[in-house]
């Protein structure tokens, strides 16, 4: 009996490659899992071209939607972004593709399964994570990191078994898309001292051709997520728009030297217009309606989720309680922000919230104060005690204590 392989698809050259490479390798039937979390790909296209390349059936699976509901939405709960800067849109969408792959592998009896990682990214870590997770005793096979070719080998070997080719041999730069962003790696990028070129962006107008005039968008949540902006109310569409709106402004650029799992430093550069406005929206009204106790360990929890994400742990205990955290943490975070986008920038127009925890009178410097300034003058006392204390005992000098001989005591008995 012929064994039967599912291999994650993305239409690139190297999950192409794998389709004759498997079949020749391992006298294997491969079934080929395209996802669509949001690329702007031409899936029809890449369907062709896997059946081209031999495989003996292709799923495509329009997971759009939860790609929205089950990992952008905590994304934008959690304020998510790795090292400070990577709104995780390739990240995110990894256990999403490794569910349908292991879904798919069951469904067509796959004893194994396989993806296109090279060794020296992350995605093989999520992937291989993820499988593990969701099906301990499934074989995984990574031809990429198996074949040992070189870019223009791979191009040989496709031009040898007659595949069409989508990329040119001199191609620049290593693309992955989906609903939440876009990153761009390899070619000129590889040098961090050097200014990415207008080339490396697809979904963003460079901000110096960006409109003269800003941009406005009004972003409405609750429970921590976008309900309503830009004339769409489903998260999915939602983003897409701002995705459209804000590169349009020139917003959501993003160049990081990321630290990846495997211990190497990478330069990638990502357009994530949408991610960039709606975690500063959401941001801003939080700041507005949740207390400051709650704000500051959030942040903690924010930076270890992201993380978790990133390092491929997303089908983690660890993971579900944080989000549980985050999502319990959102029960007040409801309202409007109004932001402006102008040439790359972005900023907060306006907040409201009906759970906003700004008091005027508390707030105001104006006639109408209600706030007790006798009431602080105690407080502050107290405040700055510990302080005092401090200093206080800071000024005294060690001097040791004299000894002191004690007339009534018995005498020591000699041993
Ligand atoms: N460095 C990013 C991550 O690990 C993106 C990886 C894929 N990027 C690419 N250009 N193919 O999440």
């Amino acid at each position: 009996m012929s064994r039967r392989i599912a291999l994650a698809y993305s239409g690139g050259l190297d999950t192409t490659i794998a389709i004759p490479w498997l079949r020749e390798q391992f006298a294997a039937d491969v079934v080929a899992v395209a996802v669509d979390v949001g690329q702007r790909e031409d899936l029809a296209a890449a369907v062709a071209r896997a059946t081209l390349a031999g495989a003996s059936s292709v799923d495509v699976v329009d997971a759009t939607e939860t790609f929205a509901e089950e990992f952008i939405g905590p994304a934008i709960q959690a304020n998510a972004l790795y090292e400070g800067v990577y709104p995780l849109s390739t990240a995110l969408a990894r256990p999403l593709i490794v569910r349908h792959l292991v879904d798919a592998a069951r469904v067509h009896g796959a004893d194994a399964v396989a993806h296109g990682c090279t060794g020296k990214g992350n995605d093989q870590v999520r992937f291989e994570a993820g499988i593990a997770a969701l099906d301990p005793e499934l074989e995984v096979l990574a031809p990429a990191r198996t074949w040992g070719m070189t870019r223009e080998e791979e191009v040989d070997y496709a031009l040898a078994r007659g595949l069409p080719l989508t990329v040119s041999r001199g191609r620049i730069y290593s693309v992955d898309e989906n609903l939440w962003g876009r990153s761009v790696e390899g070619g000129r990028l590889e040098d961090p001292a050097v200014e990415p070129t207008e080339d490396a962006y697809a979904w963003t107008t460079s901000p110096l051709l960006a409109p003269g005039e800003p941009g406005w968008v009004e972003i409405e949540f609750e429970e921590g997520l976008p309900v309503a902006a830009a004339g769409e109310t489903e998260l999915r569409d939602i983003v897409r728009a701002l995705n459209v709106l804000g590169g349009h402004h020139g917003l959501g650029r993003i160049d990081h030297i990321e630290s990846r799992v495997v211990g190497i430093k990478s330069r990638e550069v990502y357009e994530c217009p949408a991610a960039t406005i709606l975690i500063a929206a959401h941001r801003a009204l939080e700041a507005l309606s949740l207390p400051k106790d709650l704000l500051r360990f959030k942040r903690g929890v924010e930076d270890r989720f992201s993380e978790l994400v990133y390092d491929g742990l997303w089908f983690t205990p660890l993971r579900e309680a944080l989000q549980a955290f985050i999502r319990s943490s959102q029960a007040r975070v409801s309202g409007q922000v109004a932001m402006k986008l102008y040439k790359g920038f972005l900023s907060i127009a306006g907040r409201e919230s009906p759970h906003s925890l700004y008091d005027a009178r508390l707030a105001t410097y104006g006639s109408g104060d209600t706030f007790d300034a006798a009431a602080a003058a105690g407080f502050v006392q107290l405040w700055g005690l510990p302080s005092k204390v401090w200093a206080r005992a800071g000024r005294r000098r060690f001097v040791a204590a004299p000894k002191e001989v004690d007339a009534g005591a018995a005498p020591v008995p000699a041993t």
